[in-house]
């Protein structure tokens, strides 16, 4: 794989935290960089066990791989020690030094503010904290003596990386329709979402990157309020099995069937090599557990060749149940 950037294609919650955590553990993921901030949960079934990772990149599932945080990243001090904890990989992981630092008064603000309130924030203070750090008054890693152990080069490093051969994963959160450019502004995050985004948040140029790799969920979800087009009701959401609450903030989760015209446009966005389709089974429920293509039923085949034809782009992996391994495998 040895660049790949992992990227969510409609308003995040997708599933990305399980594609790393496969590949992390199948493709023994040297180097896991994570972007973005604690708006976002990843959520990660490994060994019965459930992760909802904040801070922590997925890629510690794999326990050679190190995990970085990148320059562009928010960095909640209290967060990140509760993960590093609970995940125990105290001696493997990394902040950049100019990493942005999430203080208290950043998610007092999000709180607050009669404008975030109306886009439903998640009320981390992400949105604040840029602010700050575009008005270049914000405190940056560096600036906090509890992080002097953990404090590195992740821009260096990862390129080290890349040019060695290593297999790097950069980690990007949300997905493209929440994206601050890109999405439905105004109801969209604080940043880009995009896989180009991702790369400068942690410090690899377009060159160094081989795989750009869009998680699309089976059917699409959001949180907060703004457009959903074919949105279904609670009731229809939960007679299909699609009901979900949010891994980070336990708001439910709006749902509504899979859009091909927005998976062409994150397709296009992103600059995508490669698909990856998840939560097969929850609209086709005879996939669950699959871990062959062609144990599937032809109406969940037919969904993924229709997938592949209208972005034309190859769907490499299928998700197909909670745990890191439930997946099928089409690359070569
Ligand atoms: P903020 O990112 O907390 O400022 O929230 C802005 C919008 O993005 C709200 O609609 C949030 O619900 C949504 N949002 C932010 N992060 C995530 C995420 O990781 N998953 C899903 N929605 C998110
Ligand atoms: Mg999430």
């Amino acid at each position: 794989m040895p660049c790949t950037v992992i990227c969510g294609g409609f308003w995040g919650d997708e599933g990305k935290g399980k594609i790393i955590s496969y590949l992390a553990l199948k493709d023994k993921l040297d180097f896991c960089v994570r972007t973005g901030s604690v708006n976002a949960a990843h959520t990660i079934w490994y060994q019965g066990k459930r992760y909802a990772l904040h801070m922590v990149p997925g890629g510690f599932v794999h326990e050679k791989c190190r995990l970085l945080i990148g320059a562009g990243s928010n960095v909640e001090v209290a967060q990140f020690f509760k993960e590093v904890e609970e995940t125990n990989v105290k001696n493997r992981i990394g902040i950049d030094n100019q990493a942005s630092i999430i203080e208290e008064k950043h998610s007092a603000q999000d709180k607050a503010s009669s404008h975030l309130k109306g886009l439903g924030t998640t009320g981390r203070g992400v949105g604040p904290a840029i602010e700050e750090r575009v008005r270049r008054t914000a405190k940056i890693a560096r600036d906090v003596p509890e992080l002097k152990p953990y404090l590195a080069d992740v821009a260096a490093e990862t390129n080290n990386a890349i040019n060695g051969g290593k297999n790097v994963l950069l980690e990007g959160t949300q997905g493209l329709m929440l994206s601050l450019f890109y999405g439905t502004y105004p109801y969209v995050t604080g940043r880009d979402t995009s896989a180009s985004a991702i790369c400068s948040e942690a410090g690899v140029g377009p060159t160094k990157v081989d795989n750009v790799l869009v998680v699309l969920k089976s059917f699409m979800t959001r949180v907060g309020t703004g457009p959903l087009p074919g949105e279904l009701s609670k009731e229809e959401a939960m007679k299909r099995g699609w009901f979900e609450t949010a891994a980070g903030t336990g708001r439910d989760r709006r749902s509504a069937p899979f859009n091909f015209e927005l998976a062409r446009k994150a397709v296009m966005l992103n600059g995508a090599t490669q698909v990856a389709v998840t939560k097969l089974d929850c609209v086709f429920p005879q996939c669950k557990g699959a871990k062959d293509y062609n144990d599937l039923p032809n109406d969940a085949k037919q969904f993924v060749n229709q997938i592949e034809k209208q972005t034309r782009v190859p769907v490499s992996l299928i998700g197909t149940g909670p745990e890191a391994l439930d997946i099928i495998d089409r690359r070569r």
